[in-house]
């Protein structure tokens, strides 16, 4: 039995999250939760003849503990979203009490739930996240997951221009670090099946994956950032996870993890000298069950990108570590 919750579920992440959830042989109970409209929400996807039983709740009676008691999977898309103009990072001020609150409930209420941070700027938050739990006693290192699917779905997704490949999800490119701009590194050169990038094609390539949000940002004109293609991201990893619970093996996708506290993750966080990265991990039972190492296989170019996404990555997770120990 899969108890599956979305906190923030009304939202343009929320909603196409839940019905995706909600479809899903996988899950069995579906909780929503928001601070506005759950009830309508709950009772469209109601009427959907799947297994899921479905629930919504507000803020009011309890309704973030009774949303959360008994969740397996807590999916977290609750905040603002960007406008033109913005940086993931501007979303800050307001996002990081938004999840440092959630968190707070996760560690009363479900504290054993898989958690996976979907609100910007993930690079902060998921720390945010880690602290809150560690503050409560209850952290699980296996049990946090950045999504940084998205990143991966428009890696798989560009490259198809430049290779014609029909099925853009046949082939496999890691994306590590962030989830920012800069700190967003996809590794073209460990495609599998390898793939042939034109070197004037690859620079391009490489910055439509990193910044591919803000082409949606802009084509959105202020109406918010990727909604349906990360709600599409979110069941992807959602659901390995549930698999990976299950029993399933050999699921392997890169998250944003805290490395220490993952099987094979301290000796790559020694040799970034960063604890919160993205990289390839197996999932099993327990979530993050192995940290693969592919640092030595980067070529030289993408080294230098590595680089600049250490630079970026540092400043934003000490921002998410401070904010819960010396809130604003
Ligand atoms: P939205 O504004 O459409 O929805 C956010 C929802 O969160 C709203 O329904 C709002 O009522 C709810 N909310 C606000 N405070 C809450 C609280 N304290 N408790 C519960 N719910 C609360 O925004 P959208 O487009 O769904 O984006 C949500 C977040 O996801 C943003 O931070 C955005 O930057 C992030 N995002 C992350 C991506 C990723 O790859 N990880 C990709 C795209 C967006």
């Amino acid at each position: 039995m899969v108890k599956a919750v979305v906190l923030g579920a009304s939202g343009g992440i929320g909603q196409p999250l839940s019905l995706l959830l909600k479809a899903s042989p996988l899950v069995d109970e579906l909780s929503l939760y928001d601070v506005v409209n759950t009830p309508g929400v709950t009772a469209d996807l109601s009427h959907i003849s799947s297994i899921a039983k479905i629930t919504g709740y507000l803020p009011a009676d309890d309704g973030l503990k009774k949303a959360l008691t008994g969740a397996d999977v807590v999916l977290i898309p609750a905040g603002i979203p960007r406008k033109p103009g913005m940086t993931r990072d501007d979303l800050f001020k307001i996002n990081a009490g938004i999840v440092r609150d959630l968190v707070k409930g996760i560690a009363e209420y479900s504290p054993k739930a898989f958690i996976l941070v979907i609100s910007n700027p993930v690079n902060s938050t998921v720390p945010i996240a880690a602290e809150v739990m560690m503050q409560a006693g209850k952290f699980d290192p296996k049990r946090l997951f950045g999504v940084t699917t998205l990143d991966v779905v428009r890696a798989e997704t560009f490259v198809q221009d430049i290779t014609g490949e029909n099925d853009p999800s046949k082939t496999v490119i890691p994306v590590i670090g962030g989830h920012s701009g800069e700190t967003i590194v996809p590794l073209f050169s460990l495609a599998k099946p390898a793939v042939e990038i034109p070197a004037e094609k690859l620079a391009p390539l490489i910055k439509r994956v990193q910044f591919g949000g803000d082409e949606v940002v802009e084509a959105k004109g202020g109406a918010g950032s990727a909604t349906l293609s990360m709600a599409y991201a979110g069941f992807r990893f959602a659901e390995k996870v549930i698999k990976a619970a299950n029993g399933e093996k050999g699921i392997v996708e890169p998250t944003f993890v805290y490395l220490p506290g993952v099987t094979g993750g301290d000796a790559i966080a020694k040799e970034i000298g960063i604890d919160y990265f993205s990289v390839p991990v197996e999932l099993g039972p327990s979530g993050a069950e192995k940290a693969t190492n592919i640092l030595p296989d980067v070529n030289d170019e993408e080294k230098k990108l590595l680089e600049a996404c250490k630079t970026g990555l540092k400043g934003s997770i000490e921002k998410g570590v401070e904010f819960v120990h010396n809130p604003p």
